[in-house]
C-alpha cells in the first residue's frame, strides 16, 4: 500500500536529517537555514518533541556574541550550494552566513511549551537568554532610532529573496567590477525559471561583498550598506514573535526581560504603520535607504498583519477584501506577489508561487481575527498543493505545479501540523 501523504512527510523529515538539524532539500540547500528549522520543529513535534527541541537547541549553536542567529549554519563545506562559507567569512564558529532570517523561533518555542510539560519549559527556560539576545539583535542593529520599524539589509535576510519588493532598493545597488566570477550551483538543481535572475545575484553578492569587507559590522551595515528595506514580513514576524516571547518571560517570572519586551511591543505597531500604503491598500516593503519609497503591491507577508496584531480595524478591513480578490484570481492561494500587478511570474520563486508555510501563518492570524473562511480556503489549498503534486518548496497558484526543491523539509513539517491542527498560540 502507498504510504498516507502523513507518512511521506515523516520519512521526508527523517531523510533531511543531518543529525539534530535538517537540512531544508538534499543537494539544493545542504546546510542548516534559520526560519526552516522553526518550521521543521513544528513538524517533528508531531511524532517526535525531542527532536523538534533539538532542532531550535542546534539553530542557537550558530547564535553570535552580538546575539544575532544567522539565517544559514555551515557545518562543513559542500560544494553543491553557493555562496559557502569561503563567501561570508563570517570567522565564527560554527561559519555562517552573516545576516539573519524572519525570528519564528519563539512563537514555535511559546507553542512547544503551551502544549508540552515540564521538560518543554525546562528547555525554553535553558534557551530564554538566547532568545531575548537575538530579539534584543534585531531591536537593536536593525532598528537603531527605536522608530519600531526593523529594517533588513539583504534581500535573503527577509526569507523572500526576489519579491519585486527589493526591486526598489536592489535597482539601485552598482555591481563593482571587482566583484569576480562565480558558479552559482542554485541553476544546477532547479530550472533557471524558477530561480532569481544573474543580475539579480549579482547584486546579492555586491551586498555581502560589503559586509564581508567591513568584517560583519552591523552598525555599519544598517547605517552604509547598500540595501536597506523595512519589510512586512520580518516585521511582523518579529511583532508576532515578540509577544511570544514575552509570554515565555511572563511564565519564567523574568522581570528585566518583561521590561524589555514591552517596550519593544509598545514601539512595534506605530512602526509597522510606516508600512501601510493607501496606493497599495495594504502593508507593503518601504526603502529605507533612498526616499521611503513603497513597493506597489500585495504580498503573502502582507497579510501577516493579523498574525502580528498589526494596523487598525478599517486596514484590516480593507486587507481582507484584498485577500478575497485575490482568492478569486488564484486557483491556490496566497501567492508571493499581486497576480494583478505587471511584475507577477507565476513560476519565479517569491515573485508568484504560493508558499506553504506563509499560508500556516497567515491561517493562524486570520483565524484569531474572526476570518476563518479564509483561513480554511488556505489550509484547504495546501493540503491539495500537496496532495495534487508533492511536497515541492512552492507552488504556482494558477495550476498548482509544483516548483523548486522536492521533498522540502517546510512543506512537509507544515502538512504535519495542519494535520494535527496546529496553530500559533493565541495572540499574547
Ligand atoms: C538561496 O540560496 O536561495 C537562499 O534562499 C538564500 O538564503
Amino acid at each position: 500500500m502507498a504510504p498516507s501523504l502523513s507518512e511521506h512527510a515523516i520519512a521526508i523529515l527523517h531523510a533531511n536529517d543531518r543529525g539534530g538539524y535538517t537540512v531544508p532539500t538534499k543537494g539544493l540547500y545542504p546546510y542548516q537555514w534559520n526560519w526552516d528549522s522553526a518550521f521543521a520543529a513544528l513538524g517533528f513535534a508531531a511524532f517526535d518533541r525531542n527532536r523538534a527541541w533539538r532542532e531550535i537547541e542546534t539553530l542557537f549553536e550558530g547564535q553570535w556574541d552580538d546575539g544575532m542567529v544567522p539565517h544559514i549554519i555551515f557545518r562543513n563545506h559542500d560544494p553543491s550550494y553557493f555562496p559557502g562559507p569561503d563567501v561570508w567569512q563570517s570567522d565564527t564558529v560554527p561559519q555562517t552566513s552573516g545576516h539573519s532570517q524572519p525570528p519564528v523561533a519563539a512563537t514555535v518555542m511559546r507553542w512547544l511549551v503551551e502544549t508540552g510539560d515540564r521538560d518543554d519549559d525546562k528547555r525554553a527556560h535553558d534557551l530564554f537568554e538566547r532568545l531575548l539576545a537575538w530579539h534584543d539583535w534585531w531591536h537593536r542593529y536593525r532598528d537603531p532610532d527605536g522608530t519600531g520599524l526593523v529594517g533588513i539589509v539583504h534581500p535573503w535576510e527577509s526569507g523572500r529573496d526576489n519579491c519585486p519588493d527589493w526591486d526598489i532598493g536592489m535597482n539601485r545597488i552598482t555591481v563593482p567590477d571587482d566583484l569576480g566570477e562565480y558558479h552559482r550551483r542554485d541553476t544546477d538543481w532547479v530550472d533557471p525559471s524558477e530561480r532569481p535572475t544573474k543580475i539579480t545575484y549579482d547584486r546579492y553578492l555586491t551586498i555581502v561583498k560589503f559586509g564581508r569587507e567591513c568584517g560583519w559590522d552591523h552598525e555599519k551595515i544598517t547605517r552604509d550598506g547598500p540595501f536597506l528595506m523595512a519589510d512586512p514580513c520580518v516585521q511582523f514576524v518579529l511583532m508576532r514573535a515578540d509577544r511570544d516571547l514575552l509570554k515565555l518571560a511572563e511564565r519564567f517570572e523574568h522581570g528585566r526581560a518583561m521590561k524589555m519586551i514591552r517596550e519593544w511591543i509598545a514601539r512595534d505597531f506605530d512602526g509597522a504603520q510606516a508600512m501601510w500604503s493607501d496606493e497599495a491598500r495594504g502593508f507593503v516593503a518601504v526603502d529605507l535607504r533612498n526616499g521611503g519609497y513603497k513597493s506597489t503591491a500585495i504580498t503573502n507577508a502582507s497579510m501577516l498583519a493579523w498574525y502580528a496584531g498589526a494596523g487598525t480595524r478599517e486596514q484590516r478591513d480593507e486587507m481582507a477584501d484584498q485577500a478575497r480578490a485575490i482568492f478569486d484570481i488564484c486557483q491556490f492561494a496566497f501567492p508571493s506577489w499581486d497576480p494583478r500587478h505587471d511584475s507577477f511570474e507565476s513560476r519565479r520563486y517569491w515573485r508568484g508561487p504560493v508558499w506553504n508555510m506563509m499560508n500556516w501563518m497567515i491561517a493562524s492570524g486570520l483565524d484569531m481575527n474572526g476570518h476563518r473562511d479564509l483561513a480554511m480556503r488556505l489550509r484547504h489549498d495546501c493540503r491539495k498543493l500537496v496532495a495534487q503534486s508533492g511536497f515541492f518548496e512552492y507552488f504556482d497558484p494558477l495550476t498548482g505545479e509544483g516548483l523548486g526543491g522536492p521533498e522540502f523539509t517546510w512543506t512537509a513539517a507544515i502538512h504535519l501540523a495542519l494535520e494535527h491542527e496546529f496553530g500559533a498560540a493565541a495572540a499574547a
